[in-house]
């Protein structure tokens, strides 16, 4: 056995590669991924993806494959890369269109290279057409996650004619042999994102998808598989996530004989993409990671991947935000924003945000998107006065802009009516009488770039809050040709390609990324943002089913939660202001009601509970997350935070509505040491780890009827962890 590995002298490899058996070995801590090269035959097999094994197994180990026989693809399933061609029926992870029309794919392997000890990359190209693709592996430092991207090139000359990729994912992920597969996901709409669904995976193909040019409410693009028999701490679990912020497809397949696998890629069916001779494309990259405890542990392993290897800048805490969207809507004005500032500022705010309406002739959503210069009614000397007023106060300076939308009344459409999404013979459909802008041409990201950096620097802007409020219509390319819907994923990427920009000429500045709440979150956004909106629904009660779906994916350190006025402006929901602030405390905090209507009793108790936040910010936006009891399950939710090296605990209990039965048992905690004590930071209490742990927290008095809710904090106790 020849081995090779990948870094003779520096840290232990992460990937090695037997050259004799072609076997390739991807290990994290707890988990391996092998596949197996075959140069004779063209292929890329998987062979093992779960418990940890060694290369000296790995080589020997047998390709599990079905029986073959006229009707089947043998390899259905078991391949790392599918293409479609030969005796392949399952879903391809590659389909191609050569310039005289046909398709069938046959792969030759080139060469598989490693690069440092992370990275793999193997290659293959088309037996005798213009077409190579590359498979990369990563095995990011520190974690169990996996990631996988594909690159095409056209190899050929103008004499080839241009290929077309007509599926084009990031990556095919097999899973090994159960008796049966549960797929949990997430899906929704607007205001009410995120709901958890957990179902059987049937034989065929089950699709998530988004075909609105942008990550979607409808659905998220992650999926976790397990046997069926996985619970929140325990059972085998694999997750499989896309960073994709356009169009996407998640495909989940299984077969009659057991086999089930996933292929993840941008782009919907229909929206396919033209290769010129030379051209390349480099998919997303699609993040998979395997655990053998169960959901909770995998959130926390992706949660952990997000902050270590994803987000831009994980260490900062993210302030407590001001917006002023329910308070004012439309209707902001420099006096307005001014008395609300003030109001936060004083409750402890460290981040006011100026949303929708200062801008053009932004009277309502009618009008003004696009005409990005101060309203002239409602700030008629620009916004600097209100930002020197808002950083007087000791507070950041925030606004909010939607750069790719513009409304038919404008002077920007008035200007360039071509620049919207639109065919020529069609109606371009209005939705919250906007149109969008085509982010996939430089003139346009050229654009929007000029007027952001001008008002970034002209206001001394630290934050901005990007929306983005309708899904594409009429989306092809106006000179058509076979990829007219190139724009479903290309939009996405003139998107990145600006904030990427903002990013690197204005260092200080942090965005939020916001699509009518959350229909742009994804960990693609969020390698370039800092943190996300996810829902216009600010009912703290229905808040906890919305941040259950969230955090099965997303860190709480990215989640914008705002305290809103009461009742709901939404659903009408009267919530008392201590649990709508437990509800937001359980992600980034931020208030957004109307403050000048607060009385004093209320203002001093949000202040009491703001400084509460700032306390238990570190463990909550960096600490591992523990949910304690899911919301729907039972009369209480409670979420549990474990952060600073494990010696604060902080746990979230709701009770949304009041019902008699049986008492409540102790909340089990998770994640302590057994023989540490921890005191309550309120009561004194103090008790070890093996009782919190084992026999439980004793609950805290809640408040009678509904709409209770409490905070426990502990502290371990000095000299007593292990
Ligand atoms: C949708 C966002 O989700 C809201 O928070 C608000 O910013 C509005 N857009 C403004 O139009």
């Amino acid at each position: 056995m020849v081995t090779v590995p990948a870094s003779p002298s520096g840290p232990p490899s992460r990937v090695e590669f037997d050259e004799a058996s072609g076997t390739v070995l991807l290990r994290t801590a707890d988990t391996a991924y092998i596949l197996r090269v075959d140069r004779e035959e063209g292929t890329v097999r998987h062979i093992h993806w779960g418990a940890p094994l060694p290369l000296a197994d790995a080589v020997s180990l047998p390709v599990w494959a079905d029986h073959a026989d006229s009707f089947a693809g043998r390899w259905d399933g078991v391949e790392e890369f599918p293409v479609e061609g030969g005796a392949r029926f399952g879903v391809p992870a590659m389909e191609v269109r050569f310039a005289d029309g046909s398709s069938p794919v046959e792969a030759r392997v080139e060469d598989v290279v490693l690069r440092g000890g992370d990275h793999v990359v193997v290659s293959l190209r088309e037996r005798t057409r213009p077409l190579a693709w590359r498979l990369h592996y990563r095995v990011p430092a520190g974690g169990g996650v996996l990631e996988r991207w594909t690159e095409f090139v056209h190899t050929g000359t103008a004499d080839d004619g241009d290929v077309l990729l007509v599926r084009y994912a990031s990556a095919h992920w097999p899973l090994p042999q159960r008796p049966g597969w549960r797929l949990s996901s997430v899906h929704g709409g607007w205001s009410a994102e995120c709901r958890l669904e957990r179902t059987g995976l049937p034989v065929g193909e089950t699709v998530l998808s988004s075909r609105r040019g942008h990550t979607g409410h409808a659905a998220n693009p992650w999926v976790a598989l397990d046997a069926g028999d996985s619970g929140e701490e325990q059972g085998e679990v694999w997750v499989i996530a896309l960073a994709a912020s356009g169009s996407w497809r998640i495909t989940a397949q299984r077969t009659a004989a057991g086999r089930a696998s996933v292929v993840a890629g941008e782009g919907h069916e229909g929206a396919e993409l033209r290769l010129e001779p030379g051209d390349r494309h480099r998919t997303p990259t699609s993040l998979a990671l395997h655990t053998a405890h169960g959901f909770g542990e995998a959130s926390r392993a992706v949660h952990r991947h997000l902050r270590a290897h994803v987000l831009p800048h994980p260490e900062e805490l993210r302030p407590v935000l001001y917006n002023s969207w329910e308070a004012t809507s439309f209707e902001v004005t420099e006096d307005n924003q001014r008395a609300l500032a003030r109001r936060a500022a004083a409750l402890g705010a460290e981040l006011f945000v100026v949303d929708d309406g200062w801008f053009g002739g932004r009277d309502d959503d009618r009008s003004g998107l696009g005409d990005w210069t101060p309203h002239p009614g409602r700030f008629p000397r620009g916004l600097r006065p209100l930002a020197d007023e808002v950083h007087r106060l000791g507070m950041a300076f925030g606004v909010w802009v939607e750069p790719e939308m513009v409304n038919a009344d404008s002077d920007l459409y008035r200007l360039h009516p071509d620049w919207v999404l639109h065919l020529p013979d069609r109606t371009a459909t209005e939705l919250r009488h906007q149109l969008v802008l085509d982010f996939s041409r430089q003139e346009i990201t050229e654009w929007a770039l000029g007027w952001l950096e001008q008002m970034i620097a002209e206001n001394e802007v630290d934050f901005i809050k990007w929306d983005f409020n309708r899904s594409f219509t009429e989306a092809g390319a106006r000179e058509g040709g076979p990829d007219a819907k190139r724009v479903h994923i290309q939009h996405a990427r003139g998107v990145y390609r600006v904030l990427d920009r903002l990013r690197s000429d204005f260092p200080h500045l942090r965005i939020e990324s916001c699509a009518g709440g959350g229909g742009r979150v994804d960990p693609g956004i969020l390698g370039r943002t800092d943190q996300v909106w996810p829902s216009d629904n600010t009912d703290a009660v229905d808040r906890l089913t919305i941040h259950h779906g969230f955090g099965q994916l997303y860190p709480a350190g990215v989640m914008s939660a705002w305290v809103t006025d009461s009742p709901n402006p939404l659903t009408g929901r009267t919530v008392p202001l201590r649990f709508r602030f437990h509800g937001a405390m359980a992600g980034v905090l931020g208030i957004g009601a109307d403050l000048t209507r607060w009385t004093d009793t209320e203002l001093a108790e949000a202040a009491e509970l703001i400084a509460v936040y700032k306390d238990i910010r570190p463990v909550v936006q960096h600490g591992e997350q523990f949910r304690l009891l899911a919301p729907g399950q039972g009369p209480l939710t409670a979420v549990q935070y474990l952060g600073e090296e494990g010696a604060r605990v902080v746990v979230l209990i709701w009770r949304p509505s009041t019902a008699f039965g049986p008492a409540q048992p102790p909340l089990r905690l998770r994640g302590l040491q057994e023989q540490a004590r921890y005191r309550d930071e309120d009561t004194g209490g103090e008790w070890s780890g093996a009782t919190l742990t084992g026999f439980g927290l004793p609950l805290p008095d809640l408040p009678p009827g509904d709409c209770a809710s409490a905070l426990v904090r502990l502290r371990r106790v000095e000299g007593t962890e292990a």
